[in-house]
This record gives structure tokens, C-alpha cells and sequence, in this order.
């Protein structure tokens, strides 16, 4: 007998409140609809009361994706749990995210309730949810610090409230993988009503056990993941979703008739389009999708995997969309070429503005020989969240001889207008980046900076990443290009859009009660 273990992606929700990861309503249509091709059963759109843009970011997701359940987060009040239902009133398949803190230090410092309070507050909004929609999750944060008697009293009612999925959050990534692991099971075991419902594991990565705990967490019973692209998240992030996928296939033997439906094969292009949406890198060494995942550098390595393949490769980087015939095109390629090798990236066309595309790769093609999966995957990405911005970079020259300043002068369009400004600064970079903000008016804190290449040549598109806060949010920017002062200042562009948008859509709520 087989038993699925359900995918429940938060990459929308719980993976945006990594710093600076904020994606506005265009960028997440394009990770869900990614999301859907990778075949998660579950997507977490959004907390809808946490702001307008929030919720207008759930609706639109809602109504985008006809596959998975969509669902909005919500605490146990009354209006969160009714604007979570209205965002979701498009979905195929709609739910809504039910939570309350369960451990006594939540309790106590936080929401200052009796534990009989916050059960009443839990069944509550189960029930009231009920009223609304069937697909109800409950999630106990701190479930791992809380008293487990205890636990079992809130999941035992909140089943008799009506809920179906009952979430073990590992809230500040405390918990070890036996005792996670232990805990699932005990919950499972001493639940009322426990047999009859999905139990779901939810982990972070403070202390470098999300994979691990969300894996023991199915070893002893559960049957649903929570999980993100690249592991993004609050802190040191969430369950990665690539690595405890590949992990339960690769080793299937440890979790006998155990299925996911996760279509793995788009593993590497979800990841690199989250990265670029966001502006966070995936490092070199991360398991799965890092630039190094598949590279064998020790001689004696090379050698075993020419003669074998097996000796040092677990799995073949094609399972997770990694193309291991690297080479493809170049400035004589033609369209079909063109076209032909999308698809075989699984690139779904119909999605795609082929003319529009094609024409930005001949002129890629001009400026770099070879080009290569990364490449199209990344002009794929850009072209598909192409939206009006605020400001758009038009051109940029850069000037600098030995001991003189490095100048810039930018030439940006600001609501359609275009505006013109030079600056010097300590380098050519810092040139750039004073002209622009001169130009916008603002200047905020350039906190993080840096530049990778996409691929390994001298000739690779650079691609640059900055974080920028001004005080009150904090953002990534990404931009590439085969010029690296260019993709810095398509980068440092790109934040300040992400900043706009913020100030303009996403100002929070203010947080109070449970
Ligand atoms: O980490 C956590 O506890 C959460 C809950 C809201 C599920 O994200
Ligand atoms: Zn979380």
C-alpha cells in the first residue's frame, strides 16, 4: 500500500519573511504558477491580514492556479479569518491556516492567555473556518517547546472543532530529529481522533535540522512538509523543499511505500527563478541546486564517475532539471534551436513571448559566445516578470583612469520620464549607484552587495545582488547582465522598485492579540 506525503509549499508566506525577500503580486503569480509546474499539492499564498497587498497577492494566486489547494495563513480572530476566506474565494481548491501559540513562554510573554483561553481561541476559529471552507489546517506554533500533554488537549479539540491537517510547527528550529520525530509519533498516538487526520511537520533551520526533523517527522507518522524553494525563510530559513524531496526519493528504501508528487525534474529551474525574483543567491555548496551540487573536482572522483557514474553520483543531476550536456547555444543558433532547447528546460512555450525572447537572446548571443542553460533559464525568468516598474535603468556609461574619481552618469526613466545625472564615487559601482539615487531622491542603506557569475567562463553574465533598507523595510534587488557595473546598477534599480512597492502595498498591519 502506498501513502502520499503531501507537499505544502510557504514559499509565498513563510519564505518572504526572509529579509529582503519581498515579491510584489506579479513576481509571486510567477513563483506560483512555477510552484504548480513543480507539482506541490499545497501553496501558502500569503498571511492576508497582514496587509492589502498581502491579500490581493492570495486572491490572485488563488485564482491563478487550478491544481494545488491554496490557502492563506490567519490567526484565530474573527477578521483574519474572514479576509483569508474572502482571498481565497477564486481558489479550485481554497483552505485557509489556522494558528495559535501553544508553548507557556508564548503564552505568557506573548499572548498573554491561560492555556484554557487559547484552546477555546483555537476551536473558535476551527470552527467558524469550518463554516466557511472544508480544507481547515491548524497549526500549534512552538509546538516542539509546548508541554506534549497538553498538545494532545488543543489537537484532540481542534479536531472536534472540524480541523483535517494538524501542523507540528518546529517554530524556532530547537528540536532535534529523534526527539521530533518522537514527538510526532506521540502525538499521533495520543491524540483523540489523531488516526483520522494528516499530520504535517513545519521545521526551520537555526540549528541545521529542518531536512532532518521534517524527514523523522515522516519516519514516525507524519504525511504532510511544509517547505520552501531554496530553503528561504525567517532567520536561517524553512525545510528546503529540493532537499527533503530528493532526500525521500534517493532513499526510498528507508521510507517504504511513501510517494510524493513532486515533479522533480523542475526542482533547479524553480530555484533559480525564485533567486532571481528575490535577490537571494543559492550558495555554491547548497545540496541539490547549488553550482557545485554535481561537480566532481578530486581526481580520483573524476576518474570513478567517467568509469561509472555511480561510484560518486546519487543522482543524476537531470532528475532535478540540472543539464549535464551544458553547451547549447550561440549567435548562429536559430529559433527553432532556440525554442527546442526551452522545451527540453520545460519551459511550458504557450507561456512564453517567443518573438520578444528570442530577439533578447540573439542579442545576448552578440555579447557572449556561448550560451548556456543558465542563461536561458535567467532570460526566461526576467521576461516573465516584466512588469511596469517605477523606475527603469535606460543606459549608463562609466568613466575611470588611473588617479582620477571614477564617474558615472545614468540615464533613468522615472514614471515614464527620463532623467539624466553623473556622480562621482570610490569606484565605479559607487559612481552608479550615487547618480541613481540622486536621480530617485532617496538614498538607502546598501547593506549587502555582491556578484556571482551564471556560468564558469570568463565571458559569463555577472550577476549582481544588493540588499538596501531605508528604516522601515529591508530588500533584495538582482541584475544581470554580461557587463558586471551594469547588472550592479540593473540590481541597485531593481531594489529601489522593490522599495516603492512596499511603501505603496505591503505596509503591515498593525500586530496585536492572538
Ligand atoms: O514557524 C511557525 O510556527 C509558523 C506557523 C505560523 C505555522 O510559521
Ligand atoms: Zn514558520
Amino acid at each position: 500500500m502506498t501513502e502520499q506525503v503531501q507537499i505544502f509549499d510557504t514559499t509565498l508566506r513563510d519564505g518572504e519573511q526572509s529579509p529582503g525577500a519581498t515579491m510584489h503580486v506579479e513576481e509571486k503569480l510567477v513563483i506560483a504558477r512555477q510552484l504548480e509546474k513543480l507539482g506541490v499539492d499545497v501553496i501558502e499564498a500569503g498571511f492576508a491580514a497582514a496587509s492589502d497587498g498581502d491579500a490581493d497577492a492570495v486572491a490572485r494566486v488563488a485564482g491563478a492556479v487550478r491544481r494545488p489547494i491554496v490557502l492563506s495563513l490567519s490567526r484565530t480572530k474573527r477578521s483574519d479569518i474572514e479576509r483569508a476566506v474572502r482571498s481565497v474565494e477564486k481558489a479550485q481548491k481554497p483552505g485557509i491556516h489556522v494558528f495559535i501559540a501553544t508553548s507557556d513562554v508564548h503564552l505568557k510573554s506573548k499572548l498573554m492567555m491561560s492555556r484554557e483561553e487559547v484552546v477555546d481561541a483555537a476551536c473558535w476559529a476551527v470552527e467558524f473556518a469550518r463554516q466557511h471552507l472544508d480544507y481547515v489546517e491548524f497549526s500549534a506554533e512552538d509546538a516542539s517547546r509546548s508541554d506534549r500533554d497538553y498538545l494532545t488537549h488543543v489537537f484532540g479539540q481542534v479536531i472536534k472543532a472540524g480541523a483535517k491537517t494538524l501542523n507540528v510547527p518546529d517554530t524556532t528550529g530547537y528540536a532535534m530529529p529523534s526527539e521530533f520525530g518522537d514527538l510526532i509519533r506521540y502525538l499521533v498516538e495520543n491524540t483523540e481522533g489523531g488516526g483520522e487526520v494528516r499530520w504535517s511537520a513545519h521545521c526551520h533551520n537555526d540549528l541545521g535540522m529542518a531536512v532532518a526533523n521534517s524527514l523523522a517527522a515522516v519516519r514516525n507518522g507524519a504525511r504532510q512538509i511544509e517547505c520552501t524553494v531554496n530553503g528561504i525563510g525567517e532567520r536561517a530559513g524553512n525545510t528546503s523543499l529540493e532537499e527533503v524531496v530528493m532526500a525521500l526519493k534517493t532513499r526510498s528504501d528507508l521510507y517504504p511505500g511513501i510517494e510524493v508528487g513532486v515533479n522533480t525534474e523542475q526542482i533547479y529551474p524553480s530555484s533559480r527563478l525564485l533567486s532571481q525574483i528575490t535577490g537571494i543567491a543559492i550558495p555554491i555548496n547548497k545540496p541539490i541546486v547549488g553550482a557545485n551540487a554535481f561537480a566532481h573536482e578530486a581526481g580520483i572522483h573524476q576518474d570513478g564517475v567517467l568509469k561509472d557514474k555511480s561510484t560518486y553520483e546519487i543522482m543524476r543531476p537531470e532528475s532535478v532539471g540540472v543539464q549535464s550536456n551544458r553547451l547549447v547555444l550561440g549567435k548562429h543558433s536559430g529559433r527553432h534551436a532556440f525554442i527546442e532547447r526551452l522545451k527540453e528546460l520545460g519551459v511550458d512555450i504557450a507561456e512564453v513571448d517567443v518573438s520578444r525572447s528570442f530577439t533578447r537572446f540573439k542579442s545576448l548571443a552578440d555579447r557572449k559566445k556561448n550560451i548556456y542553460d543558465e542563461d536561458l533559464l535567467a532570460l526566461i525568468a526576467e521576461e516573465s516578470v516584466r512588469t511596469p516598474d517605477r523606475y527603469e535603468l535606460v543606459d549608463l556609461s562609466v568613466h575611470h583612469q588611473a588617479g582620477e574619481q571614477p564617474a558615472a552618469t545614468v540615464r533613468l526613466r522615472v514614471n515614464g520620464e527620463e532623467k539624466s545625472e553623473s556622480a562621482n564615487g570610490d569606484g565605479m559601482v559607487d559612481a552608479c549607484f550615487k547618480a541613481i539615487s540622486t536621480l530617485v531622491g532617496t538614498s538607502p542603506k546598501l547593506e549587502r552587495y555582491q556578484v556571482n557569475s551564471i556560468t564558469e567562463e570568463s565571458e559569463a553574465q555577472g550577476e549582481a545582488l544588493c540588499l538596501l533598507s531605508d528604516g522601515e523595510f529591508q530588500v533584495n534587488g538582482q541584475g544581470i547582465h554580461t557587463d558586471v557595473i551594469m547588472a550592479s546598477a540593473l540590481a541597485y534599480v531593481n531594489a529601489l522598485n522593490k522599495l516603492d512597492y512596499r511603501h505603496k502595498h505591503q505596509r503591515p498591519v498593525p500586530v496585536e492579540g492572538p
